[in-house]
């Protein structure tokens, strides 16, 4: 056993344009709580986390109220004003503003705002199986579908051999200073993984629930709410 603690980081500072909704998709109302609640609380709830930060753009206008709503989550989780341009960024601000308050080797389990559907289970179930990783890794499924790559009039140019291949999810469970080194010399990645992958280390493959899907696009929203209908 080793004393690290394990912290959540929720960047929450994206726009979601591809929903479409009027507001920043990570607070839509999904069953009856804005989407970024129901992440929070999953956390929150989560003993083995010592503490939740989510990082939201400077001038967001709806974090205070939501954690107005929101009683169950004082005192659990903190609000980072420190969102930047790009994910990366958001995450790359969130680790910096928080150094003071975190160990090297402590663990920082990134979670997508819009990834409603984990659970308490699958952040045991990462942790359990991550704990004593000498890299980390992220959780993630196996790919079942056939992959066809297209070519620019939509038809199909080659077919993707799928037999190793997975969708990447999170949470993303790193060491604080491996993540924070991996995401200053990294520049167009789109997860944690990414980043140190071009340390060139190898973050395990943790599998996840196709219930923690990301929610991007209009007809994920009934799917969610179907979800979280069922697990409250
Ligand atoms: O847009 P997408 O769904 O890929 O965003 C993934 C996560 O990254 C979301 O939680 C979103 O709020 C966050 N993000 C961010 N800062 C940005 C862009 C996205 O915190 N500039």
């Amino acid at each position: 056993m080793n004393s690290s603690r394990y912290f959540a980081l929720i960047p929450a500072a994206g726009i979601g344009a591809r929903l479409g909704a009027d507001i920043p998709k990570q607070y839509m109302p999904l069953a009856g709580r804005p989407m970024l609640t129901h992440v929070l609380t999953t956390f929150a709830a989560a003993s083995v986390i010592s503490h939740v930060f989510v990082v939201v753009s400077a001038d967001d206008g709806y974090i205070g109220e939501l954690m107005a709503a929101a009683p169950h989550l004082q005192g659990r989780v903190s609000v980072l004003f420190d969102g930047g341009p790009s994910r990366r960024e958001s995450v790359l601000n969130g680790l910096q503003a928080i150094r003071p308050l975190v160990g090297d080797d402590d663990w920082m389990l990134v979670h997508d705002a819009a990834r409603p559907g984990l659970t308490g289970g699958l952040i045991e179930h990462l942790i359990e199986t991550l704990q004593d990783d000498p890299v980390g890794g992220l959780l993630a499924l196996p790919v079942v579908d056939t992959l066809k790559r297209s070519d620019q009039q939509t038809r199909v140019e080659q077919t993707v051999e799928r037999t190793a291949l997975w969708a990447a999810q999170t949470p993303q469970m790193f060491r604080y200073s491996l993540l924070l080194r991996a995401l200053r010399l990294a520049d167009a990645v789109t997860d944690e993984a990414g980043a140190v992958e071009l340390l060139g280390l190898q973050p395990r493959l943790v599998e996840g629930s196709p219930r923690n899907f990301k929610v991007t696009l209009p007809h994920d929203v009934a799917l969610a709410e179907m979800f979280l209908k069922e697990k409250s």
